[in-house]
């Protein structure tokens, strides 16, 4: 179901094609805490089908910049458009989620006491897109997206057991599982690789670049051995704005980025 939005006047405005091409466009965007800049005129541009990957050092805005994205936060000035022309500072963020922006958080929240497969079942159940509405009744539908879900995030050998019971990666995973059954236009993910076992962050990149072939994922992460497996484009985040963006590489071996993050 097209998510109905309010009347909103800005949307009738003509965008420079540079946005209305944009999944998503951020541009001049700032907020401030009692007075602390955590968002500096900030600009950046996620295009359609794009995955992207965001580093920098601690209180350098990533998260905060997910919340403004997300509408958890506001903007106090910039424009923030989803899809070309929505402007998501007007919105709150269930209508934001409805969009089709879903959020990984760091920490799962599963419920733990059902099994993995039930958990994949209760989100694709809930998801209020077309899927949803129209084929909630009919099991068989349901089962076969569960099944399609399970295989995507490497979940189908451990459908029967207790969501409590995986291991911290899993849990990632099946939550990651979860937001995909609402079959988000574009994907937040804040630190996944963060307390896994090396094993696991391999297959999380894996399954990341999966997920980057149908999806368009914004992900931020401290691991770099992580990111140079993504194989994307780079924004490394200082203070609130961009500080270097580029092939990993390119961000690497600039001299401010080793100043402030990497040379730590
Ligand atoms: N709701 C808030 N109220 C007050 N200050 C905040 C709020 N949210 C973020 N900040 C501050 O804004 C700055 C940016 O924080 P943010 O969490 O976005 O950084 P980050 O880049 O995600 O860092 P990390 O790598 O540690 O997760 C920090 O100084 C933080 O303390
Ligand atoms: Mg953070």
């Amino acid at each position: 179901m097209e998510t109905q939005l309010p009347a909103d006047p800005v949307q009738a405005i003509e965008r420079p094609q540079i946005v209305t091409q944009s999944l998503l466009y951020l541009d001049g965007v700032s907020v401030s805490f009692d007075g602390f800049r955590a968002i500096n005129s900030l600009s950046l541009i996620i295009a359609p089908g794009e995955m992207r990957a965001i580093i920098g050092p601690n209180g350098a805005g990533k998260t905060t910049m997910m919340d403004i994205i997300t509408g958890k936060t506001k903007p106090d000035t910039g424009d923030v458009i989803f899809d070309g022309h929505v402007d998501l500072t007007k919105l709150d963020e269930t209508a934001i989620a409805n969009l089709g922006i879903g959020r990984k958080f760091q920490k799962p929240t599963v419920f733990e006491m059902h099994t993995v497969e039930d958990n994949i079942e209760m989100a694709v159940k809930a998801d209020r897109t077309v899927f949803g509405t129209l084929f909630s009744r009919h099991s068989a539908e349901i089962w076969r997206r569960v099944d399609e879900l399970l295989g995507i995030v490497r979940l189908g050998d451990h459908r029967k057991r207790l969501a409590g019971d995986l291991s911290h990666g899993q849990k990632q995973w099946l939550e990651i599982g979860m937001l995909l059954a609402q079959d988000p236009k574009l994907l937040l993910v804040d630190e996944p690789a963060a307390g896994m076992t090396d094993v696991e962050t391999g297959a999380t990149a894996d399954l990341l670049k999966d997920i980057a072939r149908t999806h368009s994922v914004v992900v931020v992460e401290h691991d770099m051995g992580f990111i140079r497996e993504l194989g994307v484009k780079v924004t490394c985040l200082h203070e609130g704005s961009v500080l270097a963006e580029g092939s990993l590489d390119q961000v690497s071996s600039d001299e401010r980025v080793i100043e402030v993050y990497l040379g730590r």
